[in-house]
């Protein structure tokens, strides 16, 4: 059951877009938006939920999703969309940036003061796939569990001022429907491009656990390569510091 929601005007007037939003739904509580969307796909369809009971983020962690405060959502996607997690990247720090100055965290995290304000998280299924998108927007301090606090921070927290969901919602599937169609009419290396300029690592010095070395560069896959000692290392994901820049 679905009360009245902070998302209805995008019902009354749909955003402007070829494939992401084509249709929307949205329910008050969820298991997890990503769930839905590979459950049920429909290429751009996009899935809204106030609240998720089982909000998933990358490498198995759950994903702190309270009710109102935050934009938890999914495009379902038909078919594997290559550099798709590059191109939500790109796309919510576009959206966002007329008031926040949101910058891309490897391997793809948005924060805003160095808090975490958003976190993407793609999974496939039975040739489906789910691009979803939490972004923190009314949390204060206090709202997020204490362990996330020193890390975690929302849109209001961070950028200051009064946030609406429904308005960074359309701006953000505005985006995404740029950058998407920009993969799906072959403009892959174009959005690539655009995402290893925004991490600002290739050149630098990085420290990853006991792994010290110089980013030479970062593959189609998203992973940076690292130059250490005459090796070379691979690094898909982990909690990575700058030791020097360039
Ligand atoms: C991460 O940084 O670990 C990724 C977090 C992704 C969270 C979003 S909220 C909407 C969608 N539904 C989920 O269960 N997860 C994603």
């Amino acid at each position: 059951m679905r009360t009245a929601s902070a998302y209805d005007d995008l019902l009354r007037v749909p955003p402007d877009t070829t494939c992401v939003g084509r249709e929307i739904v949205i329910f008050d509580v969820i298991d997890s938006t990503n769930t839905y969307a590979l459950d049920h796909g429909g290429d751009g369809l996009v899935v809204v939920a106030d609240r998720q009971t089982a909000g998933r983020g990358r490498q198995g962690r759950a994903w702190h999703s309270a009710p109102g405060l935050g934009l938890w959502f999914t495009v379902a996607l038909e078919g594997l969309a290559e550099g798709l997690s590059f191109a939500a990247g790109i796309a919510v720090r576009d959206a966002l940036a007329h008031r926040a100055q949101v910058r891309v965290k490897w391997p793809n995290d948005l924060l805003c003061n160095g808090k975490k304000v958003c976190g993407i998280l793609v999974e496939h299924r039975s040739g489906r796939t789910a691009l979803g998108i939490g972004i923190n927007v009314h949390h204060r301090p206090q709202d997020f569990p204490p362990e996330l606090r020193a890390r975690a921070g929302s849109l209001e927290s961070e950028a200051g001022g009064a946030w609406n969901r429904s308005k960074v919602l359309r701006a953000v599937l505005t985006e995404l429907d740029r950058t998407i169609m920009l993969l799906r009419t072959g403009k892959v290396a174009d959005v690539h491009r655009a995402w290893v300029e925004a991490c600002d690592l290739v050149g630098r010095t990085i420290r990853c656990g006991d792994l010290q070395g110089r980013v030479t560069h970062i593959d189609e896959r998203g992973a940076l390569v690292i130059a250490h000692g005459g090796a070379r290392h691979i690094l898909h994901s982990g909690d990575i510091h700058v030791v020097t820049g360039d």
